[in-house]
């Protein structure tokens, strides 16, 4: 059987250089999460959150520590490996939805399949279906300026999904949308998520989004503040 954990960070730090110096921004904290788990990660603004979805996510490498994401020591693959590994098994939702302005809702969802070698014929077909799904099927051939923000984010979150990950991670994916859209959006991500049982680990500063989680971690000074009780 495979292992029950499907994010193992131990020990990790991220300290960069800015103009006054060394600023440390993660301080050596450990979490895992377990294989369908719904982990919400909260703190205030500058406690070092979204680093450390960029982090487990392998968007970017730590300083110091190791981390393994479903059974690969992602420190140990290059950026290009890395961009590769990702691109087949892990999706990610960002706060300011990152669609490409000059492509259509469907050809934006169709993206990360044709990367991974879908054929454009069976790529569209999954994108259309997808688009459907987050109520979206009447307008796969808008651009992003013809959406409101929580149009967007669905197609976002229908982009995320697209190559069914195993993890999904989402940085404050309710941040820029006004309540009843991101209440909308976040009955989206958990039917999906739902759906296909993915993992699913996601920054949020919404109390109501937090407590729909299976548990809740605190960041404050880039360390985790909360006992992890229910850690796996
Ligand atoms: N590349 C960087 N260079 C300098 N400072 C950074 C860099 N990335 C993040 N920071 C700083 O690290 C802290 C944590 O950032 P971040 O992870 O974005 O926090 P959060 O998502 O919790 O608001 C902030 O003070 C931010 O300004
Ligand atoms: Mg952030």
């Amino acid at each position: 059987m495979s292992s029950p954990i499907a994010i193992n960070a131990s020990n990790i730090a991220k300290r960069v250089n800015s103009g006054h110096g060394h600023l440390t921004i993660l301080d050596h904290l450990s979490l895992q999460v377990a294989h369908g788990e719904r982990l919400a990660i909260v703190g205030t603004s500058g406690s070092g959150k979204s680093t450390l979805l960029a982090l487990l996510a392998g968007l970017d490498v730590p300083s110091e520590g190791q981390i393994q994401l479903l059974g690969t020591e992602l420190t140990e693959l290059d950026e290009d490996a890395r961009s590769a590994w990702r691109a087949r098994r892990v999706g990610f939702v960002f706060q300011s939805f990152q669609l490409l302005s000059s492509l259509s809702a469907l050809a934006n969802v169709m993206l990360p399949l044709e990367l991974t070698g879908a054929a454009p014929d069976s790529a569209r077909a999954r994108a259309a279906v997808l688009l459907e799904q987050v109520g979206l099927g009447a307008r796969i051939q808008h651009t992003p300026r013809q959406l409101s923000g929580g149009e967007q984010q669905r197609v976002a979150l229908a982009r995320a999904f697209a190559c069914e990950p195993e993890v999904l991670f989402a940085d404050e994916p309710t941040g820029n949308l006004d309540s009843d859209t991101g209440r909308h959006v976040i009955d989206l991500l958990f039917a999906l998520n739902n759906n296909a049982g993915t993992t699913l680990v996601l920054v949020t500063h919404d109390d109501k989004l937090a407590a729909r989680c299976d548990r809740i971690v605190q960041l404050a000074d880039g360390r985790i503040e909360t006992a992890d009780e229910n850690a796996p």
